[in-house]
């Protein structure tokens, strides 16, 4: 059996997707991943066999689906391996823009020989797996590991003596090197590479653009939880920014703010007639509520379920005190039922 990889993404459903999955019915073949973050969900959905595409609007979202759900084979080699650890790290983006924003400058000069160096590796889906792996020495060195933290907190938290006196663990991680991170994950990731026999595809795109375009037995929908941290791209624009060396721009569609999310949640469901099961995460802390999701979901089919289960997300290290209760919301799209039928009658006559 293939092992998901340490991808420690926040609001991932590492820990639910059997449960999630285990809702699917058996006639489903395959899946939209709309929201894919982490691939998670993806990953599972792909060792379960089914034909799975993915979406997220974050670059190194894509990257990690197309390294781990798209990619059926390639793996990086100890020649990738030197190529992207070889030569001498100079001043480049990195260094420019964030020295001692979310880096000490050498650390920065580092990061801008292996962007370099990974654009010689020699396959698309090589370049992926290497940026999924960078993301995730990247992570392993930054405190909290999000990139919203103020570099004050920053070099406070990657002083071991200081974090030993205030909170009796040195983090010494921190301050290893990427190449270090790098060399603890490369065979984890390799090894979580496996071909499903299916036309798996990663997509990189605002979820509204796809829509009708793409075709799936079933949508899941995971999208950020308004009300909860949530803004994906504090939290991993410098990644994008690494990846793509310029500044990015917040995207627009986030489900941040509470007030248009509404709005943002009914255009989304008025848009979901390509797939024939729809399954919605969301849990008890966020907006809309629970009721106002049914209310909104009950406007387009009148096969709607909820059901719950306890579920903790990592914040900032530690559990969440309070339960959480986690929805799966799972909508038989009764309009698409009537399609089938129409065609069907079309071609008996
Ligand atoms: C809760 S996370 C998904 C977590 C994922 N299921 C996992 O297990 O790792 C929500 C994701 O939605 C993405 N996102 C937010 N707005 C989007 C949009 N308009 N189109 C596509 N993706 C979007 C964010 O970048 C984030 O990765």
């Amino acid at each position: 059996m293939f092992k998901y990889p340490k991808v420690n993404y926040i609001g991932n459903k590492e820990k639910i997707a059997k449960w999630i999955c285990d809702q699917f019915p058996s006639d489903a073949k395959t899946l939209f991943d709309a929201f894919s973050g982490g691939c998670s969900l993806s990953y599972e959905a792909k060792c379960r066999g089914l034909e799975v595409y993915t979406n997220d609007i974050l670059k190194i979202n894509y990257h990690i689906a197309n390294a781990l759900i798209q990619n059926n084979s390639d793996v990086l080699s100890k020649e990738d391996i030197e190529t992207i650890f070889s030569g001498n790290p100079f001043e480049g983006f990195m260094f420019k823009n964030y020295s001692e924003v979310f880096f000490f400058p050498e650390e920065c000069k580092e990061l801008d020989l292996y962007r370099k160096n990974i654009e010689k590796l020699d396959s698309e889906t090589k370049k992926s797996l290497a940026f999924a792996l960078m993301r995730r020495t990247m992570i392993r060195k930054m405190p909290y590991s999000r990139f919203n933290i103020n570099w004050d907190k920053i070099k406070q938290l990657r002083d071991e003596e200081y974090s030993y006196e205030k909170y009796k663990r040195k983090r010494a991680y921190h301050n290893k090197s990427f190449k270090y991170h790098f060399l603890q994950n490369v065979n984890e990731y390799n090894n979580a590479v496996f071909n499903n026999s299916k036309n798996n595809v990663a997509y990189n795109d605002d979820v509204f653009n796809l829509l009708d375009y793409i075709k799936a037995d079933i949508i899941y929908l995971d999208p950020p939880y308004t009300g909860t941290m949530n803004n994906y791209f504090g939290f991993y624009g410098l990644i994008d920014d690494f990846i793509e060396t310029f500044k990015t721009v917040p995207f627009e569609n986030n489900f941040v703010d509470r007030k248009p999310v509404g709005l943002l949640f009914d255009k989304l469901f008025s848009k979901l007639s390509n797939f024939k099961y729809w399954y919605l995460s969301y849990n008890n802390s966020s907006f809309p509520t629970k009721d106002e999701l049914l209310y909104l979901l009950n406007k387009y089919s009148n096969n709607v379920q909820v059901i719950e289960r306890k579920h903790n997300y990592k914040i900032t290290g530690k559990e969440k005190k309070e339960a959480n209760k986690e929805y799966l919301f799972i909508v038989k799209n009764e309009l698409y039922q009537e399609n089938i039928k129409e065609i069907y009658a079309t071609a008996e006559l």
